[in-house]
């Protein structure tokens, strides 16, 4: 990959796939959230290494819901890519199958949002380059992530209502519906 080429989501891609191997799995042989939150967090900081090229940290996770177990034997494959690049900060998505080799079936587990940041040698925050969408599907996670990232900042307490910008007609929208 040349170092200089331009910086698509694809290039920040990652699937991780691993296993399920009874030191992974609680009492009922399902795969513990713990040992695949760390997964998780691993596929997603090496996506922001991909497009950063440089140290990133972990800043927020958004709520992470586990929609279907993962069974001892089962692979898991977790695919994560940079949506949006902000400043400093990048909006990393994560989706998370489970693969039952025998059956040849796949089914997502669940979908999570983690937020790391782009720092220097004394771990301050530093710009990271832009990234560049290319498919639609791409296009349309890069419009959400903004309106994602004013929620996740109002709920850190770090943004006020009044300086929202892209969630605003959501907001006025769900207000207008309620009455
Ligand atoms: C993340 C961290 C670098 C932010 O530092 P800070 O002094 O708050 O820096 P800033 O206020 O300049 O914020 C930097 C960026 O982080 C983003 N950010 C900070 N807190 C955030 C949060 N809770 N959720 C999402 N983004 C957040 C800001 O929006 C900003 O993004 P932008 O530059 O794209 O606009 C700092 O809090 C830190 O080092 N945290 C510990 C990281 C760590 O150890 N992670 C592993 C934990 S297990």
């Amino acid at each position: 990959m040349s170092p200089d080429a331009r910086k698509t989501v694809r290039r920040s891609r990652c699937v991780m796939t691993e296993i399920i191997l009874p030191n992974d799995t609680n009492n009922l042989g399902n795969m513990m959230g713990g040992r695949l939150l760390y997964l998780m967090d691993k596929a997603a900081a090496i996506s922001a290494l991909r497009h950063a090229n440089r140290t990133c940290v972990t800043a927020s996770v958004d709520s992470v819901e586990f929609q279907s177990p993962i069974r001892q034997g089962e692979v898991v494959v977790i695919e994560s890519q940079v949506n949006r690049v902000f400043r400093t900060s990048m909006e990393v998505e994560l989706n998370v199958w489970a693969e039952d080799t025998r059956a040849q079936t796949r089914r997502i587990c669940n979908r999570a949002f983690y937020t790391f940041v782009a720092v220097d040698d004394e771990a301050r925050p530093v710009p990271a380059p832009p990234i560049f969408p290319e498919t639609p599907e791409e296009h349309e996670r890069y419009e959400a992530a903004a309106r994602r990232r004013e929620l996740r900042l109002m709920l850190a307490g770090r943004l006020k209502l009044q300086d929202v910008e892209h969630l605003r007609d959501d907001l006025l929208e769900l207000v207008r519906q309620r009455g």
